[in-house]
């Protein structure tokens, strides 16, 4: 007999004969002749709706006693629906209960805040907006993958434990082991010297790409900073590609084709799933996903963005201004009111960026380039590369770090060098960008956040 999962079976022409479906209960409701089941599986948001005659063997025993939440398997032969909604649903002949649920299980069928559901964050994916989140995930990381396979880009599996800071901020996680209760440090040290959860793939990728021309990594990383926004985690997943004999203006281009290509495909792969978002999350979902495929994003120059800030008469929490960082007021000030499309900005101070960006001929500003998209604010940041051995030198200086901790990374510049660039998609801030989920922690599994690491 055939099970196919709910999602291929709704979508099947005819009748399929004897099947089985294998699911969840999430309603059942009990007439004197029948029972009207309603099953998930998790293939797409629809469940399918099982109709068991009292008569049916083992009804007393399997259908009677079922309880949201439980697990079956159901055999018999889908039919024509009579009542509106779709198309099939399934004559029961018999029913196993496979795994029952208790009265308390959490997710009743009422409307749950995603505070509650983050505290059964292993039972979430059974909601229908977990399950939707969880799907478009999945497709997303699949055309990442297809992006960039497509375009001849080599994936690479940097590593996530690293000696070097990438972003040169501090904000890494030790990695360290234990004798008991106390840690292995000095000449004890696993590593023979510290080691950190990376934050970032880059400078591997680098290497990489001074080999292979064009590559990505995407992998977890992790960050120790102590910010609690409904944007940052602990942990999250980075896209990063490199591409060697490419500048910003190159970089920038295959950013901007990249979330364009993303979006296109989640508009046609996930349609059913980002109809449920507009619905219940974000009523301006899709018209804002299709602006985005379809028009060009802004691009400004920093200083041009701080001119457009300053001229907008708005009063913002944290000061504007040239020389200071823009903050996410400020980012989501001119994607969403100035500009009203996802805006690139780029040509940064140096002193707000990282050391391994390349030095403007201006002497004050670096090739940087951050994307902004309405609602969000940053969700890519990257950047020319210095490629000149001595510049480099001199910006490790400036940023109070030691040449020997990069000496494989100068190197590159010893060696071949070549003017490259890349950037760090964030994927959770994507994520929350294509289902309009406003809060980091709802569109990765198990969220990691200060004081929070449950599951
Ligand atoms: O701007 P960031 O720090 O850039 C880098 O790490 C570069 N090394 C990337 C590169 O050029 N290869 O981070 C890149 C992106 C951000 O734009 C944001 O989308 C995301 O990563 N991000 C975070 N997402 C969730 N939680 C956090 N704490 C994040 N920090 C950065
Ligand atoms: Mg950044």
């Amino acid at each position: 007999m055939s099970r196919p999962r709910i999602a291929q079976l709704l979508k099947e022409e005819s009748a399929l004969g004897e099947i089985e479906v294998a699911g969840w209960v999430r309603t059942k409701r009990d007439a004197k002749a029948f029972s009207f089941i309603e099953i998930n599986d998790g293939s797409c948001l629809a469940n399918i709706q099982v109709v068991a005659d009292a008569t049916i063997a083992g009804y007393t025993e399997n259908v009677v006693p079922l309880k949201t939440g439980a697990s079956v398997i159901v055999s018999g032969k889908m039919v024509e629906s009579q009542g509106g909604g779709q198309r099939w649903e399934i004559h029961a002949e018999r029913v196993e209960l496979i795994g029952e649920a208790d009265e308390d299980y959490p997710l009743q069928k009422k409307g749950h805040s995603m505070e509650f559901l983050r505290s059964i964050a292993h039972l979430r994916p059974r909601s229908n907006l977990f399950g939707a989140v969880f799907r478009v995930r999945s497709r997303m990381a699949y055309a990442v993958h297809q992006f960039f396979q497509d375009k001849g880009f080599i994936y690479v599996h940097t590593p996530i434990v690293t000696a070097s800071d990438c972003e040169g901020a501090g904000e890494m996680f030790r990695v360290v082991t234990m004798d008991g209760e106390t840690i292995r440090l000095g000449d004890e040290e696993f590593f023979d010297k510290p080691a950190y959860l990376t934050v970032s793939g880059q400078l591997e990728g680098e290497t990489f790409a001074s080999a292979l021309s064009n590559i990505y990594t995407f992998g977890p990383t992790f960050r120790a900073e102590n910010s609690h926004t409904s944007r940052h985690a602990s942990e999250f997943w980075m896209i990063e590609p490199e591409m060697a004999f490419c500048d910003l203006g190159g970089d920038m281009d295959l950013a901007e084709e990249m979330v364009k290509y993303l979006v296109a495909d989640v508009l046609e792969k996930c349609r059913e799933d980002l109809e449920f978002f507009n619905r219940f999350v974000d009523k301006e979902l899709l018209a804002r996903l299709e602006t985005v495929r379809d028009k060009p994003f802004e691009r400004v120059t920093y200083t041009e963005a701080v001119r457009l800030l300053e001229a907008s008469g708005e009063k913002f929490e944290y000061p504007v201004g040239y020389g200071e960082n823009l903050q996410s007021e400020h980012e989501r000030y001119l994607t969403e009111r100035h500009f009203k499309c996802p805006t690139t900005v780029y040509d940064y101070p140096k002193e707000v960026k990282p050391f391994y960006m390349r030095k403007n001929d201006d002497g004050k500003t670096v090739a940087a380039m951050d994307v902004l998209v309405p609602g969000i604010g940053e969700i890519v940041g990257g950047s020319q590369r210095e490629d000149r051995l001595d510049v480099l030198k001199a910006n490790l200086k400036e940023h109070g770090l030691r040449e020997e901790d990069y000496w494989w990374y100068l190197d590159l510049r010893r060696y071949g060098s070549v003017p490259h660039a890349g950037f760090g998609l964030g994927f959770e801030r994507f994520l929350m960008f294509v289902t309009g989920v406003s809060n980091i922690r709802d569109v990765i599994p198990f969220p990691r956040t200060p004081g929070s690491a449950d599951f």
